[in-house]
């Protein structure tokens, strides 16, 4: 249990100042001014343009160095390295595989007074959590790959044992934690792969069953990425924790948000063994940038996550209290359903929305 913990903020591009300066708020309304001490630091793409750094050395050792990170959203669309892919996304990259934060967790949850394009399903009965391995599969290749000539170009899929391994026993220790899927009660964990066509899928597979037989307790299921994208939609209470490569994770982390009201309302914490980055799924929307616009939600949520993840570190119970009064003053504020975030069809500013929680936490 500490006095203060250091959190250092990226705030980043587009919409990203505006929803983590929100969270940020939030968490010193349900913490107190003392107990979280938030620096920012520069990175994303806006930098890269005046700087051709995304991510500067003084930034990266303060979040190392921090207890933890919280970041508003990076990219900007044609802003891009000489090979083509999007320069801001690295900040996230260099981030993840130079801290190892090899557990990306996105919680797929169904709040009262959010709309579910699935018709019939009610809060409660949609309320899962992906756990997306974040170090290797398609993106170990990120930045390597081959371009021969500009006429031959390929990525490589890369597994390890270790990375499989880690990510598993994440997924497994979670679903032991929680109460089981919404449908039956199982403390579940979904296999989600394409072992029936590609080896390193298949070795993924196998590996999480070598991690399945020290949980008799949790049932392990299996699911081909294409088969779940239709099981996410027509049976989503089946689900207490699904397991994916990385860039499979990435996919059906977004289908997943799009039944809960979308990426809005979709938290992060992307973990490592010392180190976790929290950061709501959703992109830096520059359209709607600088217009308080925004909703918070998905950042706040991630700040929450933040909380529990420090709490549970440090044994610091002011941390996980403070974590429930937030993610219940969330709760209230979108079933009250008077403050409506606008990508939930309401008219609510990021500030208004971020008052609104402010007010239930006092
Ligand atoms: C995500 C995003 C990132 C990813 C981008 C921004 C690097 O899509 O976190 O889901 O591809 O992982
Ligand atoms: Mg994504």
């Amino acid at each position: 249990m500490l006095n203060t913990y250091e959190i250092a903020t990226i705030d980043g591009d587009g919409i990203g100042p505006e929803v983590c300066q929100a969270a940020i708020r939030i968490l010193r309304e349900a913490c107190g001014a003392k107990l979280l001490n938030f620096t920012g630091y520069e990175g994303g793409a806006g930098l890269y343009q005046r700087t051709g750094e995304v991510l500067p050395a003084a930034t990266f050792e303060a979040c190392k160095a921090a207890h933890a990170m919280l970041h508003g959203a990076a990219g900007l669309p044609g802003v891009t390295y000489p090979d083509g892919t999007e320069a801001g996304n690295d900040l996230h990259l260099q981030l993840r595989f130079k801290l190892d934060l090899f557990a990306n967790v996105r919680p797929i949850r169904l709040y009262r007074g959010v709309k579910s394009v699935l018709a019939d399903w009610q809060p409660g009965q949609i309320d899962y959590v992906i756990i997306r391995e974040n170090t290797e599969g398609l993106y170990a290749s990120r930045g390597a790959g081959v371009n021969l000539r500009g006429e031959l170009v390929t990525d490589t899929l890369v597994m390890t044992r270790k990375g499989v391994e880690r990510v598993a026993k994440f997924a497994f220790d979670l679903a032991r934690q929680r109460k089981g899927a919404p449908r039956d009660g199982k403390h579940r964990v979904t296999v989600c792969d394409k072992a029936n066509i590609l080896k390193t899928y298949a070795y993924f597979r196998a590996v999480c069953d070598d991690v399945a037989k020290d949980y008799a307790d949790v049932e392990i299921d299996y699911a081909y990425v294409d088969a779940i994208t239709v099981h996410m939609l027509k049976k989503p209470d089946f689900y207490d924790v699904i397991v994916a490569e990385n860039m499979f994770g990435d996919i059906i982390s977004d289908l997943g948000a799009g039944t809960v009201g979308g990426l809005g309302m979709a938290p992060s914490g992307e973990l490592g063994l010392d180190h976790a980055l929290f950061q709501g799924s959703h992109g830096s929307a520059p359209d709607i940038a600088g217009q308080d616009v925004a909703s918070p939600m998905a950042t706040v949520l991630s700040g929450a996550m933040m909380l529990r993840w420090l709490g549970d570190r440090h044994s610091d119970t002011r941390l996980s209290d403070a974590a429930l009064r937030v993610e219940s003053a969330v709760e209230q504020v979108l079933a009250a359903g008077r403050i409506v975030p606008r990508d939930q069809g309401g008219t609510a500013r990021c500030s208004e929305v971020t008052d609104e929680i402010c007010r239930h936490l006092k």
